[in-house]
């Protein structure tokens, strides 16, 4: 292997380790509400009578990095607050989300 090459591998693999990073946090935290690929649990939705949007949707993909953190950290409408993220798990999952895009 060159070191053109080694470079695009580095490049390639580098989102999905960051992506990966953020998996574990999101199954742990988000899953059972908005399923392993982000298209929303049919059941919590009816349960809390509300729409849970796919997190690859245009709709919450339009929103920004900061917004997103803002609405795990804080919660949004029916959604409560995620408690039990650090920082760094909170970005990690907000990049999961962003490769989660339709
Ligand atoms: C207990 C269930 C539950 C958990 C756990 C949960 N969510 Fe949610 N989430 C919801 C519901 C319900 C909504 C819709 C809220 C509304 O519109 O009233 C929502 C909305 C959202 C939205 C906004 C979508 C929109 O309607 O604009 C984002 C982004 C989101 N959740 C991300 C996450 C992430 C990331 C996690 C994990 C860190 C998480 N949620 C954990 C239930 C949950």
């Amino acid at each position: 292997m060159n070191w053109s090459t080694m470079w695009l591998c580095a490049l390639l693999t580098a989102p999905i380790t960051l992506a990966a990073d953020g998996q574990a946090a999101y199954d742990k935290e988000c899953k059972r509400c908005h399923g392993a690929k982000g298209e929303g649990h049919p059941k919590i939705a009816s349960m809390l009578k509300v729409e849970i949007l796919h997190l690859g949707s245009a709709d919450v993909q339009k929103k920004s990095d900061a917004q997103l953190k803002k609405i795990i950290v804080e919660g949004t409408g029916k959604m409560k607050p995620v408690k039990g993220l650090s920082a760094k798990d909170t970005s990690d999952v907000v990049a999961l989300i962003r490769t989660m895009k339709k």
